[in-house]
């Protein structure tokens, strides 16, 4: 997973250098598909496919592809953070997850630019790079905690909703992110750098690896309505176990 990741991110950042020559096509208002993040995909479909043979593949650009292994599926973001790559802010991933059995099993969130290689594996813990273990943050408070969440664009639903949500929680806390990498912003709650993470209308590409890496650094991960898998990204809320009911009240009270 990790050479996948690599390979496809040596591509990425070479296109992010020529970001502005990219070819782009619109793929439903505000969700930008690039040649680039074709490619990533098709590098890590190569891969991933040599490496397992009969694995099933569910990318974001290609859907699901069946394999004869019903037990194993690959769940790939080639690219997340579009609208920053497009951009020019440094600031997406490469995503990889290995589901077994329904169940996340491990998972890969890299970023091209500053090399941050996030990685997990059940049971064994999440980390950054070759050993930094990590933890998620220990506020217990949230007049001392920095929030990251994802702001709906363009074509998106839920904006009056988001907006009650960020008046009832930014009353409370020390700050509140908007990074634009649904992936990032979970690793950087399993590092401790954000204090807790949510966000509404995501995908299973977007949240898979990164649901493990929040769990497997001590954070507890569920959906706003606590029912449902987080995996699936209906709405998701990560944070340590302290924050999390905190959170959670302050969500609820916008209704
Ligand atoms: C998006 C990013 C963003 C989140 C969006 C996602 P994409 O993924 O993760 O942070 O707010 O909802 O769709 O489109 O850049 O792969
Ligand atoms: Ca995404
Ligand atoms: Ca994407």
């Amino acid at each position: 997973m990790i050479d996948a990741a690599r390979k496809a991110a040596r591509g990425l950042a070479r296109d992010f250098g020529e970001v502005t020559e990219l070819q782009v096509s619109k793929k439903g208002a505000g969700d930008f598909v690039t040649n680039a993040d074709l490619k990533a995909e098709q590098t890590l479909f190569e891969i991933l496919s040599k490496a397992r043979p009969g694995y099933s593949f569910l990318g974001e650009e290609r859907g699901m592809v069946e394999g004869t292994d019903k037990t194993h599926t690959w769940i790939v973001d080639p690219l997340d953070g579009t609208t920053n790559f497009m951009h020019a802010i440094p600031h997406f991933a490469v995503n990889i997850a290995l589901q077994r059995e329904g169940e996340v099993v491990a998972g890969v969130t890299y970023n091209p630019i500053t090399h941050d290689l996030f990685w997990v594996e059940k049971g064994k813990g999440a980390f950054l790079g070759a050993e930094k273990r990590l933890r998620v943050a220990a506020r217990k408070h949230l007049d001392e905690s920095v929030l990251a969440t994802g702001v709906p664009f363009v074509g998106k639903p839920g904006h009056g909703q988001f907006l009650k949500e960020l008046h009832q929680v930014s009353q409370k806390v020390a700050g509140v992110r908007r990074f634009g990498a649904a992936s990032l912003d979970l690793a950087w709650v399993a590092a401790g750098r954000f204090d807790a993470y949510w966000e509404r209308n995501l995908k299973p590409w977007d949240v898979a690896a990164g649901v493990l890496m929040v769990q497997e650094s001590g954070g507890k991960v569920s959906t706003i309505e606590e029912h449902g898998d987080p995996v699936q990204g209906a709405s998701i809320l990560a944070s340590n176990p302290e924050l999390h009911p905190q959170v959670l009240k302050a969500l609820h009270a916008a209704g």
